[in-house]
Order: structure tokens, then C-alpha cells, then sequence
């Protein structure tokens, strides 16, 4: 096999720290309960750990917002739980990186504080400061018409320091300024104390938004009540941000050749914006995430729609996967995954509750002989789902907060729940579902995000004790994927699709020594399919037995399988 990077064999599972396992009780997830799920992990066979972060922090946005990236926040342990969580990891062949949030602090952070206190301190310039406009009405506004991403002014006033500062996120996340030299030697810093400490790399928290336009100037899109707009060209792949990651090349990973860094790219990169990131000539970091994928089941911009009205875009889902595999093949790397904790659950989005086992397999299947490195989202291996809340307050987030007082204006309190259910964040960040016991088994205290009332049936413990479960499933996925064989197959072959316009099945194959296919039926009833070519053995299947005549497939409600064609298979 040709050499490789580690992480191009690597399994990527992410875990939000804060509902993963509760080990001292107090309802919080944390990092002495990872360690003791880590017999669990391996055995599930996967071989990154990209953890959520757990560094000091007000907790505004859940960990997002820093206020000490050298310290662990002591609602997820002390330092000393983390150097054990990597050695530990490190002896079973897992890594471990961290989730670098380089775009903001927290408000509560030291060099916030001094920067609006003090105007002279050099601290002022590590964030970005404007005056303000006065409107027509004579009212103090913001410098500008932008939206941030939380639905409210990019800006907010500081009373004390008598200036706007810019925060595309919650207001207690003032964006860091990348233009100030010092702040970037700062930041370079972290990277190599936490390196240093062993982590193998980072997740790189918002990216896309590091460089922001510098001319300020309002966006020409249409404005909302409050005078915003979202227009993220404002603040996502500016050219300028190429040059910060070049240097944050040359400063910390050149240093580390080991070390692996994936940025965050969110929906607002272009394949040809992701080679500038990571392609393997100019690129600085090792790859990029992006969002294409996640919404393709026509939940996004939904508020008026009921359920049925809901329908996946099979057609386009497979075109933006072989998109980017097309673009970016051979010039850089890919990570492949279905959602993250911004997302929904997969399981809801383009499989069915119904169907539970069919569709969490069909997903599993999918998605894991995909070329690229997979990132499975923590709970996606037992089949969890988005939540079934009733009230809009259970869904304790500020993005969602922020979206319900401005949804007021134009929908009921129904349709913001409806919508909230079928989109929110919230619904992968409940408690992880362990047992059938008290709180899933996630805390022995009432958690403060609730649990999905599927516990009693969707948990570890009862998959455990079942051989068709989707965790058993998973396991064997994973670790066929690891065999040397299927492996090169994956990401040695050439991948294409099968059918690319059938309106309902996803089916792809790896071209190669070992040729490979994927048929997986994406709706909830039965669809055809024709085989044009030889089967030499299926390697997983999610129904027990196949219906075929004269080479046409009949597929049942989220029927999948990958095979292995006969070698002379003309793909
Ligand atoms: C990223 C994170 C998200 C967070 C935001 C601000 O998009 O994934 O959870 O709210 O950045 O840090
Ligand atoms: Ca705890």
C-alpha cells in the first residue's frame, strides 16, 4: 500500500463532552467519564477522538466561548484528567485532538476584560473596535448592517469601553482580531503547549472566519427588522485569512509533522476555496469540513412545511458528495460525515424512526466506504434521534434562543417548536443514551438537557445484547473498513457513482483490484435497482435475505448492502 498519512486510515468519532457521561454525578458530562468509555470506543474500533471543548468557560455557547485555553473547566475535570485521557487513548491506538477556537473568546476572557477597560493596553487591538452610527432618530447603531450567525447584530456596544466590538457569534464571543501580530504569536502558542502535552492535532473551530472585510462596508442584501443581514462573505475565506494559515503553518504544525489539523469551513466554502485550505501544494492545514451534505433532507428554511412536505434530495446528496470527492481528489483530503453538534441527528434527517435499524445501518454503510477519513458523531452508532420536546424552553442553546425572539414575529409557537425539533443543534446534544435505567445512564442527577424519551429502547447496554443491533453493526463496519483490502479499495480506487439519477437510491462504487459497490435505498419504501454488474460476495447487507430476478434488485424500506464485484465487473 502506497504510504499514507495516519489519519488518512484513521475513524474520526466526535464527542460532545458535555452529555457523553456523567462520572462525579453533578449532571455534567466530563472528561474522567470519556476515559472510562474508552473500552467502549475501541471496541467500537474507532481511532480519533475529536472532543468538544472543555477549557474554562462561562459556558455561554457550551465551551466555545474560552476564557483560559490552558485550563480545563472544572465542570469537566482538572488538567491532569486530560493528560490521562490521551495516555490512556494513546496506549489503545486512539488519538486525540482538540477544538481550537481561534475566531473568539469569551467575554469573560482576561484579555477581553483588559482590552474594554483599558484603551491603551495592547490587548485592545487582539479584538475588533468600532464606533458606532447615529441613524436618522438620532439612536446610537452598529457600524454596519451585519448579521452574525446567532440572528442578531454582528455588533454589540460596550458600555465600558464606549465602542462597538464585533462578534459574529453570541455577544459574550467578541471576535478575535487576527490583523494584531501579538495575538496571533499568542495563539500560536496554545497550539504548541497543547501539542507539547501530546494532543495529535486539532479541530479548528470557524475557520472560514478568521479574516474578516476590513473596509467594513454595509452588505448590498436585503436587511430584516432589526437593520441585519446575514452575509457571510463578509467574514468567511477572505483572502487574507490564507496568509494567517500559512503562518500558523510555519509556527506550530510544520513543527509537529505529526500533528493533523481540520478546520471548520461550515457552508460557506467552495471546493476551490477548500484546496486553498488544504490542498496538499498550497494548503496549510490537512483538511476542511464542510456543510453541503448536512441539509440536503429539506428540513433547512422549512418553518412553513409540515412533515410530509419533507423530503430528502436523494439526486443531490450523491452530486455533492462526488463534488467534492471530483475537486478535490488528488489535491487534497477529505473528512466524510453525516452530522456534527450543529446539526440534527442523521438518523432523523435522512433516515426514519420508524425504520430505526434499517436506516441507522443503511447510514452506517453509507457513509463508511466513502473515500475520505470518516467522523462518526457520537450516539450515530446506536441510531439516536432528534429530540421530542414539547416546549420551546427545553431547547437550551443560544442559537436557538436567539432564533425563537426573532421567529416570534412571523410564526406561531407550533411551527417554531415543529421547525426547532427538525433543525436545532439541541438534538445531538442530549444526554448520550447508555442504559434503560435513570437518565439513560448518562448521570445519576437530572441532567440539564433532557434526555429523548427513546431511552428505554435505544440504548448501548440493550444493543450490546443484541447481535443485529445497529452498534453491533457498526463494530463490523468499522472494522471491515479497516482491513487492509476494503481499505485500499476505499481510498485507493476511484470512486463513482451507479445510477446517479436515481431519484431514490444512493449507490457508488470503488473502481480497483478489489472493486466495490454501495446500494442504499434512502426512503422508507421499497425501490428497484438494476445491477449491471457481477457479484462476487456481499460483505454487509442490512435485510436477511436478497430479493433479485434478472438482475434487478428490489430494495426494501432503507435496504442496503456493500458488495464485492467480480473483479472483471466493467465499472
Ligand atoms: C462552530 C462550532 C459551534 C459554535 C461556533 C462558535 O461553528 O461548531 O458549535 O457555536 O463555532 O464557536
Ligand atoms: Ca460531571
Amino acid at each position: 500500500m502506497k504510504e499514507r498519512k495516519w489519519w488518512q486510515s484513521a475513524i474520526g468519532y466526535e464527542i460532545y463532552p458535555r452529555t457523553f457521561f456523567d462520572s462525579n454525578g453533578d449532571g455534567v458530562g466530563d472528561l474522567p467519564g470519556i476515559i472510562s468509555k474508552l473500552d467502549y470506543l475501541e471496541k467500537l474500533g474507532v481511532t480519533i477522538l475529536w472532543i468538544c471543548p472543555f477549557f474554562k468557560s462561562p459556558m455561554d455557547d457550551n465551551g466555545y466561548d474560552v476564557s483560559d485555553y490552558y485550563q480545563v473547566d472544572p465542570v469537566f475535570g482538572k488538567n491532569a484528567d486530560f493528560l490521562n485521557l490521551i495516555s490512556m487513548a494513546h496506549q489503545k491506538g486512539i488519538r486525540v485532538i482538540i477544538d481550537f477556537v481561534l475566531n473568539h473568546t469569551s467575554d469573560e476572557h482576561p484579555w477581553f476584560l483588559e482590552a474594554r477597560t483599558n484603551r491603551k493596553s495592547p490587548k485592545r487591538d487582539y479584538y475588533i473596535w468600532r464606533d458606532g452610527k447615529v441613524n436618522a432618530e438620532g439612536k446610537r447603531v452598529p457600524p454596519n448592517n451585519w448579521q452574525g450567525f446567532f440572528d442578531d447584530s454582528a455588533w454589540n456596544y460596550d458600555e465600558v469601553a464606549g465602542q462597538y466590538y464585533l462578534k459574529i457569534f453570541s455577544k459574550k464571543m467578541p471576535d478575535l482580531n487576527w490583523e494584531s501580530p501579538a495575538l496571533r504569536q499568542n495563539i500560536y502558542q496554545i497550539a504548541r503547549y497543547w501539542l507539547d502535552q501530546g494532543v495529535d492535532g486539532f479541530r479548528l473551530d470557524a475557520i472560514a472566519h478568521l479574516a474578516k472585510d476590513l473596509t467594513w462596508s454595509d452588505s448590498p442584501y436585503d436587511v430584516g427588522p432589526d437593520g441585519t443581514t446575514l452575509d457571510s462573505r463578509k467574514f468567511s475565506s477572505i483572502p487574507r485569512l490564507f496568509d494567517y494559515l500559512r503562518e500558523f503553518k510555519t509556527e506550530v504544525l510544520s513543527r509537529y509533522p505529526n500533528a493533523m489539523a481540520v478546520g471548520e469551513v461550515g457552508g460557506c466554502a467552495t471546493t476551490e476555496e477548500a484546496l486553498k485550505y488544504s490542498g496538499t501544494d498550497k494548503g496549510s492545514i490537512d483538511m476542511v469540513f464542510n456543510f453541503d451534505s448536512c441539509w440536503e433532507n429539506g428540513a433547512y428554511g422549512s418553518e412553513h412545511k409540515s412533515d410530509e412536505e419533507i423530503v430528502a434530495n436523494v439526486v443531490n446528496l450523491k452530486h455533492i458528495f462526488l463534488r467534492w470527492y471530483t475537486d478535490c481528489r488528488a489535491k487534497a483530503w477529505l473528512p466524510i460525515y453525516w452530522n456534527n453538534h450543529d446539526h440534527p441527528r442523521v438518523l432523523s434527517q435522512y433516515g426514519d424512526i420508524h425504520f430505526r435499524k434499517e436506516s441507522g445501518k443503511m447510514l452506517a454503510t453509507t457513509l463508511l466506504f466513502m473515500y475520505g477519513t470518516p467522523f462518526l458523531y457520537n450516539g450515530e452508532e446506536i441510531g439516536m434521534s432528534n429530540v421530542d420536546y414539547q416546549e420551546i424552553r427545553d431547547f437550551k442553546d443560544v442559537s436557538a434562543m436567539n432564533y425563537y425572539k426573532n421567529a416570534q414575529r412571523h410564526m406561531t409557537e407550533a411551527e417554531i417548536l415543529r421547525f426547532l425539533r427538525r433543525t436545532s443543534r439541541v438534538n445531538a446534544r442530549t444526554p448520550f443514551q447508555w442504559t434503560s435505567g435513570p437518565h439513560a445512564g448518562f448521570s445519576t442527577h437530572e441532567p440539564d438537557t433532557k434526555v429523548v424519551g427513546n431511552y428505554m429502547d435505544v440504548n448501548v447496554e440493550s444493543e450490546e445484547k443484541d447481535p443485529d443491533s445497529i452498534l453491533n453493526f457498526y463494530r463490523k463496519a468499522i472494522a471491515l473498513r479497516k482491513t487492509p483490502k476494503i481499505l485500499e479499495a476505499v481510498i485507493g480506487g476511484e470512486f463513482v457513482l451507479v445510477d446517479s439519477e436515481h431519484p431514490d437510491v444512493f449507490a457508488y462504487a470503488h473502481k480497483g483490484a478489489t472493486p466495490l459497490m454501495v446500494i442504499s435505498n434512502f426512503r422508507k419504501f421499497s425501490a428497484t435497482f438494476k445491477i449491471p454488474f457481477a457479484i462476487k460476495q456481499i460483505l454487509l447487507h442490512n435485510y436477511p435475505t436478497t430479493e433479485m430476478k434478472d438482475g434487478i434488485l428490489t430494495l426494501r424500506p432503507f435496504e442496503s448492502y456493500l458488495l464485492e464485484l467480480s473483479p472483471e465487473a466493467k465499472l
